[in-house]
């Protein structure tokens, strides 16, 4: 069985000085286990001092949370992947529902952000997701089918063990409102089914976000098909991020 992953998407809270006291703690409460994997999302200054301070933990990947898709050039404002790479990152999210919604990213540009990204060897998480009124429209299947096919129709065949999907419906992300297991697998499927139908292989990682925390999150992983979360607000204190990624382990999930 793969290994569960756990990815912290810290947005815009922790810099650098609190990103390093973080870390301290949160290698005291955790240890690396073959059944998981732990990735951190956290704000782009902060990805050095989560790079050096996790340096001993094959178990921890720390990504951007986005990206231009140019390696260079006049884009103020905007960091590129060999930049992030230089910094420590070897992931990123791409199409969050915050930079779609907020900063209106469109879906064309999560289509070249994921080329630059896996071009440059990079892990890429592609997040998809319906806003409320798209659920409740009966649309939620074409929305997340229409942000794969934008984000991932030019995945070459050696680039899927690359590739990662984040389901984040919109009306779940720190509403306290998520997702049920089956509503999520239900997606999951949906996605799953999409990515073989494109000539990906059936274990592309698929995550669930959206309001996950301690109290939910063994339900969720514990679902087939349920790969993983991506997990915003119950990530950012280390004892409560300890708790969620270390669920289970004496119960001998997995
Ligand atoms: P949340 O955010 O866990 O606070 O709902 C998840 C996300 O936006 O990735």
């Amino acid at each position: 069985m793969p290994p569960i992953l756990f990815a912290a998407n810290w947005k815009m809270h922790h810099g650098p000085v609190q990103a390093e006291a973080f870390a301290r703690e949160f290698r005291e409460l955790t240890f690396p286990s073959p059944d998981r994997e732990l990735w951190f999302f956290p704000p782009a200054v902060s990805i050095g001092v989560l790079a050096d301070a996790f340096r001993s933990r094959p178990d921890i990947r720390i990504g951007c949370q986005d990206v231009h898709w140019e390696a260079a050039g006049a884009f103020t404002g905007a960091l590129s992947i060999p930049m992030v790479e230089e910094a420590g990152a070897s992931a990123a999210l791409v199409g969050h529902s915050e930079r779609r919604h907020v900063f209106g990213e469109t879906d064309a540009d999560t289509g070249k952000k994921v080329t630059s990204l896996l071009k440059a060897g990079f892990r890429a998480m592609l997040c998809v997701g319906e806003t409320l009124v798209e659920r409740e429209a009966g649309k939620t299947e074409a929305v997340v089918l229409r942000q794969l096919n934008a984000g991932l129709g030019a995945v070459a065949p050696g680039d899927w063990p690359y590739v990662l999907v984040a389901y984040e419906p919109v009306w779940a992300i720190g509403t306290g409102r998520n997702a049920t297991p089956d509503d999520a697998a239900a997606v999951h499927g949906v996605i799953r089914e999409w990515i073989i139908a494109h000539g990906g292989p059936a274990d592309v990682r698929i995550l669930y976000g959206g309001s996950v925390k301690a109290g939910n999150v063994l339900a969720l992983v514990s679902r087939e098909g349920i790969d993983g979360v991506l997990v915003g607000g119950a990530s950012l204190t280390p004892d409560g991020w300890a708790e969620i990624v270390g669920i289970g382990e004496t119960t001998g999930l997995s």
